[in-house]
Order: C-alpha cells, then structure tokens, then sequence
C-alpha cells in the first residue's frame, strides 16, 4: 500500500505545520532504510493530526460488554484525547456518545460508571436518554417553542462493534467494517479469545495511571519489542517472578507474525515445558475451555503456540505470560488488555484490565489476576522498567540540541543484509511471520501505516 507523496495539511504556511511537512517527507524517504526521526516522538503539531487522522477515523477498543451488562449501564472512556459515554441502552444496545452537551459544551455524565436512563447536564440541565436523544430542558414549552429535539441529541460515534466482547468505535463515517479494519488479525482474535465459547471476563475495574511518555513507544513495544526483555527486564527472572526471560523474549522460541495493516504480535512456540496445554494454560484450566467454534488451523495454532502479546493498531495491548507474584513460586498465565490513552505527545494514561476465564476456577483467575498486576500496571515491575526508559523518546524529540542537529532512531534491526532474522516462508498461517522475534519488520510496519494515516486528508 503506497503512502500519499503530498500532504494537504491545511496549515502549511505556518512554520510550525512546515515543520510537520518536512517531517513526514523524511519519514517517506528514511523509513524503508529502518530510520526515524526523533522527533515524531514529541511534536504538538504532529500530535494534533495524529488525533485527526488516526484516533478520529480508525476503529479504538472503548471497553469490555461485561463492564456493561444490563440495560442502563455506562462508563466514561477516551478516543484519542476526546471523553464518551459508552451506555446500554434500554432495547440492550450499546452507543458510544459524546460527552459533551450541546448547549455550551459542558460534561453531560460525571460519574466514570453507573446506571441511568438519562444524562442531566449540571449547567442549565438539559436532559438526554441514554440513546442520546435530546430530551428536554427547563421551561421547555416557554423557551424553547420551535426547538428540534432531533438536532440536539448527543453527538455519536457512527460506529461501534464488539468482537469476543470487546467493543470498538470508529468516529469516521466512512470507516471500513470492524472485521475489514482487523483483517487477518481477526483470525488470531479468535484463537486467542475463543478458546473458551463462553468467553473472558474483566476482573475487577481497570487500572489506570499516567506516564510521561509518548503513545507510540507503547505501541510498537507491545506489538513486536521482545530485543529489549532479557535486556531491561533481566531482574525479573533474577527476582523469580518471570520464569525464562530468554523464552519469554528473544529467545529462539519466539518470533512474529505481523501485517500491513500495522497490527502484529509475538508468538511463543513452548513457552514451558509439560504440563502446560493449549496456549500455555495448565491442563485444569485448558481442560474447561472447549474451543468448539475454532477452525482445525486455529486449534493447531492454541495447540502449538502461545500468543505472548499483541497490538491492533492503533493503540489496544495485549499481554498474556505466565508469571508470579510471589518470588520462585510455579508461575501463571495471566491475560491482559491495555488501552494506551494519549494524553498530549508526551504523555499517556494506561488502561489496564485483566482478564479471566468464565470457566476457570475463582483460584485460578485471582492469581492469574495478582500474578498480572505484580508484572504489569502502576505497580507492577514490567511497567516500571517501561515507563523509564519510554521517557527518553520524547526528551530527545524535545531537546533543541536533537532537533538542530536532525537525531534519528535506528529502527533496522531485521532489515535485509543487516540481520539474519527475516520473514519465515514456511509459514502457512495468516500473516507474514518472522524466523525470530529479534527482528523490527513489524514496527516498521506500524510506523508505515502511521505514516498512511497521517499523510492522508
Ligand atoms: Fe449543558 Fe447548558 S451547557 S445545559
Ligand atoms: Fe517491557
């Protein structure tokens, strides 16, 4: 797919849009040869259109259906920068509303969950239904005689879908259809998702907690990044909490499987030994999971292969690995999701939810749920280790002395003639995949449809 030569950013006379301008033209120049500038990592312009042409039009995962499960339920969630409701209507359906009222702007739900029919905004109380419809105002007959209840209802996403109870919006009307946006993903979703038919379910609320770094290093970490675990997370195998780190990261045992669309995952071959079953799950957890609805290929892919992380672009993680909480105690495999919220170019706010096996055991979920948050999240040791070096990415973005003398990132790891790591032609599954996971094809893979988005009006 071929990325735009010219963009029509509308602000191109001013300096700060140029800026941006020659930005992209270096990336469309540097970025086949595994080269980035600095800069991308911190650039309030750049964020801007990245919140145009990436949050409002491509599809971002709100929430789980069970944080919602019966009729009038909500919670407040983000789309790039931007707050909504995301309520369950009485008829059952879920809608993904603007937050905002259409008087004068002010938030029509404070509470980040509850149950209600309607939404009272706490300026001059204008009402809406939990559909989003306008549906009333103080003094109503004398002061709004010729007012148009269906003109003034909620602003909502256009569309909203749900795969294996995760629910998604797109905020662009032309957007493709949530199963065109996943592609082939949508085949290792369901390996992952569906290898129980009765599904996973949210254990306890999501955590949730900011981090002075830029959204992308996130991203591409997520989606492909196993060069920097027995590097940065050495001390968790030395601790006992994380059992290989070289299994688990670069070792021989794991490589990619990627695709243009700029989604890509690690996969694990044998993460541990016996008695480990499907997808890493001992035999009384896998023992209950009846994937009936899973095709013969995906069945020998749970069979063989653990999916140890993922990213749909462009912002939803997955992490599933075995770990502990308490030090060389037998690990387990916990899942997680994580929505990265940007929060301006040099800072997020993670949304963690970890997630268990509706026909698991209590015990076997809440120590999937500990061993999770012992790794990951504000006080897991993973996220620690993350958040410190990510910040690097846009200081250096910042620094006036990397800007004035054009500082890159090496992103050629893998590329061909540098590495001995390329695409693996045996493989027969969905998507390209990688002889190991050392390499960086996916990353530019995500840094190329990026730059797609954000060259394209
Ligand atoms: Fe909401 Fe006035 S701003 S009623
Ligand atoms: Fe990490």
């Amino acid at each position: 797919m071929s990325i735009p030569e010219t963009t029509t950013h509308s602000e191109t006379s001013n300096g700060s849009s140029q800026r941006v301008d020659e930005l992209m033209q270096s990336m469309r120049r540097d970025l086949d040869q595994g080269i980035l500038p600095a800069r991308a990592f911190f650039d309030q312009d750049l964020h801007e259109l990245e919140l145009e042409r990436i949050f409002a039009r491509c599809w971002s995962f709100v929430g789980l259906e069970s944080e919602i499960p019966a009729p009038g339920d909500y919670m407040l969630r983000y789309i790039g920068e931007d707050q909504f409701i995301i309520a369950r209507d009485e008829d059952g359906v879920i809608r993904v509303l603007f937050n905002k009222c259409l008087h004068r702007g002010a938030p029509v739900c404070r509470a980040e969950k509850g149950n209600t029919s309607h939404f009272r905004c706490q300026y001059h109380s204008w009402l809406y239904k939990n559909t989003g419809e306008w549906s009333g105002a103080p003094f109503r007959r004398r002061a709004y005689k010729n007012l148009d209840s269906k003109d003034w209802g909620l602003m909502a996403a256009p569309h909203v879908d749900s795969v294996h109870g995760l629910i998604f919006a797109a905020l662009d009307a032309d957007a493709p259809t949530l199963d065109e946006y996943l592609g082939e993903m949508r085949w290792y979703l369901d390996a992952i998702f569906g290898l129980s038919d009765q599904g996973m379910i949210s254990i306890g609320e999501p955590q949730r907690w900011r981090v002075p770094v830029n959204w992308k290093s996130s991203a591409e970490n997520a989606m492909a990044d196993a060069y920097h675990v027995p590097s940065l997370h050495r001390s968790g195998e030395e601790v006992g909490v994380f059992p290989d780190i070289e299994a688990g990261g670069a070792g021989g045992s794991s490589f990619h499987i990627y695709f243009d669309q700029g989604h890509g995952m690690i996969t694990n071959r044998g993460f541990l030994p016996p008695p480990w079953d499907k997808a890493g799950f001992p035999p009384e957890v896998s023992e209950g999971l009846e994937p009936s609805t899973l095709t013969p290929q995906q069945l020998e892919y749970t069979m063989n292969y653990s999916a140890t992380t993922f990213l749909i672009f462009p912002n939803l993680e997955m992490i599933r690995v075995p770990a502990t909480a308490h030090p060389g105690a037998a690990p387990t495999v916990f899942t997680y999701l994580r929505m990265v919220q940007p929060d301006g170019p040099n800072a997020i706010v993670n949304w963690n939810w970890t997630l268990g096996w509706k026909t698991a055991s209590d015990e076997f979920n809440n120590e999937a749920y500990i061993s999770g948050l012992a790794m990951h999240g504000p006080a897991g040791i993973f996220d620690q280790d993350d958040a410190v070096v990510w910040e690097g990415a846009p200081r250096a973005g910042k620094s006036a002395f990397a800007r004035k003398n054009n500082m890159k990132f090496n992103y050629q790891l893998g590329l061909d003639g540098m590495s001995d790591y390329g695409v693996d032609p045996e493989w027969t599954l969905p998507g390209i995949a990688t002889t190991s996971a050392l390499g960086e094809a996916p990353q530019r893979a995500f840094y190329k449809r990026w730059l797609r988005e954000i060259s394209t009006p």
